[in-house]
Parts: C-alpha cells; sequence; structure tokens
C-alpha cells in the first residue's frame, strides 16, 4: 500500500503534491517523492524517510517549479526503502514519469524481457519495469501506449504519469489499487485516497479497473482499455479529513479489519502460478526442502498464534515435526538445532526486539532463517537468510487484524508447498486446497458483513470481567488470538485454554454467567468439544460458539452460535477469527477504549 497523488493545473504543483501526501503517509511512509514538469525538464525529488524529509529538501516545494506533477508516499514491497527505490521513477531520457501503488506481478519477467531490449535499471522496485515499458511503446499517444502496457502487466495498480512532450497532461490509470480524481485549485488532482483531495473538492470521481483519466487544467477525461470515452458521475463525499483518514469507518482496527479479502489475496495471489505454489522467495530447492528435518516457528503475541496454527497445518499437511516458542523464551533456552532446523520468525513489524534476537541467535547457530515479515527492509527481513512478505500494507491499529491473517496465508502456502515437494499430499489434494485457499477473501466478506449481529451480542458483554476461550487443535490456536484481541482493547481480563485441559483446574473459574467463547472447527474433534461446551455451561457459563455451518447440534449446548462458511480442516482460523476480532472490537468500543492505541501498548516493540 503507498499514496500518490497528481495535480495539473495553474498552481504550483509541488505544495499541492506535499500536502497530498501528508494526508496520505497513513498508507506508506517509508521514503517519498514527487516529480514536477515545468515546461524544459522534469525535476524529480525522492528521499527515504518520513515525508518531512523532502519536505526539507525541496523547501516546501519551492525547489521544484511547474504546474504539472506527480507524488508519491511509499510502503516498500520490491526493494527496501531507500533514494533510489523511492518512486517517482524516470526513463532514460527523462521524457516519462511514472508513480505506482501496487505491486506488479510479472514483473520478473518483464524485467529480464526489457533488459534484452537494452535497459537499464536502476532500482529494485517493480514499478521501474512501467517506464520502461512505457518508454518501449511510446509512440507520441500517451493513451494507446498506457492501454498498451495494461495488456501486459499483471497485478495490481495505480499509476500517475506525465509525458514530456504533452506539457499538459496527466494521465492516471487503475486496476485493483484505488484511485480517484477531482478538480482541485484552477485544475485536477488525483489520489489514491479521499483526504488528500478534501481540501480541494468534496466531489470525487472513483475510477474503476482498468479505467483510465486524462487531465489538462480544466479538463477531465475517461476511457475504457479500449480507449472508448466514458461518462463518470462525480460522488459527493461528507467525511471530515480524520474520518477520510480511515476510509470513513470509524477506527483504523475496523478499517484494516475490513482491508483482509483484500490483504490475503494480495498475499497468495502472486505466489499461485495456476495448479502449482512458487515460492521464489524461499530459494530453496526440492532436496532442501526434503531434508528438512524439523521446523521451529518463533515470534511474539499474534505472530505466536498464527505460529501455533502453522505448527497444526504443517505437522498434519506435510508431515514436518514443528515446535513453537515466544521469543522471548526461545531466546534464553538454548535449543537444540542441527542443519535439518529450519527457523521461520514471523513478525508484522519486523523489528520486535525478541523475535530478532531470536533471528540472530539461531543464525549464530548456523541454523538457516526464514522471515515471515510485513515491512520490506525491516532489521528481521535484512537478517533472515529468507524473506516472504506478507502483503497486508500498513497497519496502523495496534491489535494486529490483517497482518496476522496475511501470516497465516503465507503459512499455508509453505504447507502446501513443502507437503507437495515432501509428497505427503497429492495433485487432486494440493488443487483442492489451493480452491478454498481463493475462497477465503469472499468468505472473510462474508463474514464482515454479518458485524452488526456481533455487535449486537457484544453490547451484552460490555461489564464482563473475565472472558474464557476454548478450543481443541487449531480451535486452541484461534482461542489463543481471539482472547488477545479482546483483552489488549477492552481491558477485559481473558483466557485461552485447551478445551480438555479445562478440568484440570480453571473450570474452578466459571461461575454463573461467566462468558465462554467456544470455538469448534475442527470436525474430528467436534463432538469432545461438545461435552466441553456442556461442561462448562452446566456449571453456570454463557456460551458463545463459533462452529462451521451445518454443526446444528451445537445449538442445544450452547446459548449463541456463529457460523462460519466450509473450508478445510486446515484454514478454519482464517474465517474463525473474524468474528472474535469483529468481539474485541465491538467491546472495545462500546466501553469507550482507544481502540487503535491501547494503554500501555506501542506497535512495534523494539526493547526487551
Ligand atoms: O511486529 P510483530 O508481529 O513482531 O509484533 C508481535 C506482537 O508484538 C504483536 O502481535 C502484538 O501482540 C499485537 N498487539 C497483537 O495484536
Amino acid at each position: 500500500m503507498c499514496g500518490i497523488v497528481g495535480y495539473v493545473g495553474e498552481q504550483k504543483a509541488a505544495p499541492i503534491l506535499l500536502d497530498g501526501l501528508g494526508k496520505l503517509e497513513y498508507r506508506g511512509y517509508d521514503s517519498a517523492g514527487i516529480a514536477v514538469y515545468d515546461g524544459k525538464k522534469i525535476g524529480m525529488k525522492k528521499a527515504k524517510g518520513r515525508l518531512k524529509v523532502l519536505s526539507e529538501l525541496t523547501h516546501d516545494g519551492e525547489t521544484l517549479p511547474g504546474t504539472l506533477g506527480i507524488g508519491h508516499t511509499r510502503w516498500a514491497t520490491h526493494g527496501e526503502p531507500s533514494d533510489v527505490n523511492a518512486h517517482p521513477h524516470l526513463n532514460a531520457e527523462e521524457s516519462i514519469v511514472v508513480v505506482h501503488n501496487g505491486i506488479i506481478e510479472n514483473y520478473m519477467k518483464l524485467k529480464k524481457k526489457l533488459i534484452g531490449r537494452g535497459y537499464q535499471f536502476l532500482s529494485d522496485t517493480d514499478t521501474e519495469v512501467i517506464v520502461h515499458l512505457l518508454d518501449y511503446y511510446y509512440n507520441g499517444n500517451p493513451l494507446q501506449t498506457i492501454t498498451k502496457i495494461m495488456h501486459r502487466m499483471e497485478g495490481s495498480y495505480a499509476l500517475g504519469i506525465i509525458f514530456k512532450d504533452h506539457p499538459e497532461e496527466l494521465y492516471a490509470v487503475r486496476k485493483d489499487s484505488p484511485l480517484i480524481v477531482g478538480h482541485a485549485k484552477s485544475g485536477c488532482i488525483i489520489a489514491s485516497d479521499v483526504p488528500a483531495v478534501l481540501k480541494y473538492t468534496r466531489d470525487v470521481y472513483f475510477i474503476e479497473n482498468e479505467e483510465i483519466v486524462r487531465m489538462k487544467k480544466d479538463s477531465m477525461e475517461f476511457f475504457t482499455v479500449d480507449e472508448e470515452v466514458i461518462e463518470k458521475e462525480s460522488v459527493h463525499i461528507a467525511w471530515d479529513v480524520d474520518a477520510a483518514e480511515k476510509g470513513g469507518y470509524e477506527h483504523f482496527m475496523l478499517k484494516e479489519m475490513y482491508e483482509q479479502p483484500k490483504a490475503i489475496t494480495d498475499t497468495f495471489s502472486p505466489r499461485l502460478k495456476g495448479n502449482t505454489i512458487e515460492i521464489e522467495e524461499l530459494n530453496m530447492s526440492d532436496e532442501e526442502i526434503q531434508s528438512i528435518r524439523k521446523l521451529m516457528i518463533v515470534a511474539c503475541g499474534s505472530a505466536y498464534h498464527a505460529g501455533v496454527t502453522a505448527k497444526y497445518v504443517l505437522e498434519g499437511m506435510a508431515r514436518v515435526p514443528v515446535e513453537v516458542d515466544l521469543a522471548s523464551e526461545y531466546r534464553y533456552r538454548d535449543a537444540l538445532i542441527d542443519e535439518g532446523t529450519l527457523i521461520i520468525i514471523i513478525s508484522q513489524s519486523g523489528e520486535t526486539a525478541d523475535s530478532l534476537a531470536a533471528l540472530r541467535e539461531s543464525k549464530q547457530k548456523g541454523a538457516r532463517v526464514l522471515g515471515i515479515v510485513n515491512v520490506v527492509g525491516s532489521s528481521i527481513a535484512r537478517e533472515a537468510d529468507n524473506v516472504m512478505y506478507t502483503w497486508a500494507g500498513p497497519e496502523i491499529a495496534v491489535a494486529t487484524t490483517k497482518a496476522y491473517s496475511c501470516q497465516l496465508i503465507a503459512l499455508y502456502l509453505l504447507a502446501m508447498k513443502f507437503a507437495k515437494v515432501r509428497g505427503t499430499i497429492t495433485e487432486s489434494e494440493l488443487v483442492q486446497y489451493i480452491e478454498d485457499l481463493k475462497r477465503i477473501p469472499d468468505q472473510v466478506e462474508l463474514l464482515l458483513n454479518n458485524k452488526n449481529r456481533i455487535q449486537k451480542f457484544a453490547n451484552r458483554y460490555l461489564a464482563a470481567r473475565d472472558v474464557f476461550f476454548i478450543g481443541r487443535g487449531i480451535d486452541y490456536a484461534i482461542s489463543l488470538e481471539g482472547s488477545l484481541k479482546l483483552k489488549e482493547i477492552s481491558y477485559i481480563h481473558s483466557e485461552a485454554y485447551a478445551a480438555g485441559e479445562l478440568k484440570h483446574g480453571t473450570i474452578s473459574l466459571i461461575e454463573e454467567g461467566t462468558l465462554v467463547a467456544a470455538v469448534l472447527t475442527q470436525e474430528n474433534l467436534y463432538k469432545k468439544m461438545l461435552s466441553n461446551v456442556v461442561e462448562v455451561r452446566t456449571r453456570g457459563a454463557f456460551v458463545l460458539a463459533v462452529t462451521n455451518e451445518g454443526n446444528d447440534q451445537v445449538e442445544k449446548a450452547a446459548d449463541y452460535v456463529i457460523y462460519i462458511p466450509k473450508t478445510n480442516q486446515y484454514f478454519t482460523n482464517s474465517l474463525a477469527i473474524i468474528p472474535l476480532q469483529l468481539f474485541g472490537y465491538y467491546i472495545s468500543v462500546g466501553k469507550g477504549c482507544d481502540v487503535d492505541k491501547p494503554r500501555n501498548l506501542a506497535k512495534s516493540v523494539t526493547v526487551e
């Protein structure tokens, strides 16, 4: 997720671009850049770091004159945060310049072809292929050239483009990445999101997939990929700037929950090639995968919970032994590692002190380390031997939702890949798993749309003192995460227990009215779980059950039931966690807590 802006008009472009980027910094903030055309040359400045570095560098835009420009605030995907990887990107002749939000999935293939045709690449980004492709196909007609490259690019993009020989025109196009346009101060403005344009207009056009816009200072034309003109209606935006940053949602946490379907798709789609799984960044031959004797997953908080799920998935599917450790424990326990061990460190931020220390400890012992990380160029990403990125985009709320969901997806992909290579699943089983994986985004969407029912239920429990989450197998892992979501943002004491363990002590805490959330998604454990539900209910508990569609029997045992759509036994976490995230969220909202910034917590725990 990055932020793009563009302006063409009568005003100086640079200050408008910087102002717009300031409103989009929540979409990415590791580097920023602007390019402005003054009628003679395209001037460009880019800088690693927050936007203020760029503002200082350009004296708030004063050093870049001109009334046509584009800008970008970056959340690195391909290539670590640096001046050279920052956008915009220019062609060699400095006659075409581009900003991009999204991921070009076939960029390696395109890059190879372009290199073969003599193009030189300066950055590690996928975006640079776009500007060279434009250069390669450019025939003096920007619209035709843009449609040509659209047919060649796979993936997602929102682009702002300037062609030097069309000094009064700004072009924009999108596919699967957001883009809006509006009339600004005596001109037109494009942006990734509404906050960047609110100062200038409240009437915007939402660009749909594969639509192209040509803007001049006093006109705006919309085209299809077949260059046909389209008529569009503007939409009036009533939000204030604060609400607009959150996309109209009340909190970043809710917005990020709603971003899960897209984040999940972004995480799996570049790694699915037909009916095979390709994780190039693993950089492991089939022989190396076959020779793994043990996996050790090390992480903190929710990332650890994703690891607990992965133990069941990897052991079940790929039949490889998995140990899961809290990084804060692992780093001091002198774990036994040999050359057959692969260490997997999971981290959203890539900066968690304990996880980083665990990585260094593992490397010192000679182990190979794979990082599953969200922030490109973070310490864990840099120091791991190999990195598999989750493409969740920036996560602002302290309580993780979309990054956790993407960690699960990355781990499922790994399990499927290992299972296929190690021969523990058949071709047809793999195909079925891939089908199930592709269905997850829509299923998550469906569950999110059921939020009112969960909100109503949550409102009844605002005064709860203790909540227990119980489950077996993967359902225990889901319970761990459900419980953490609730307690960290609502300050209600909550515990997750392996349901079979209850009777060894914890059940004494159950009394009249205690809320117990029971997760029952594992068919082989369903009957056992039903017994556990009865056990707590007969001691006075009020039971909220989360189970698979069709498991109606639970209606008799529990007080309130939430059904999740059908998937295979390994992927249920991705669905069952959604109502639990919503439950924690609505309890927190109902209690008037600071949802996005809970007390005593930080987004990234960089101290021990
Ligand atoms: O950035 P990381 O994934 O390494 O962070 C790990 C934990 O600090 C994090 O998951 C934390 O538990 C969150 N507050 C959970 O919502």
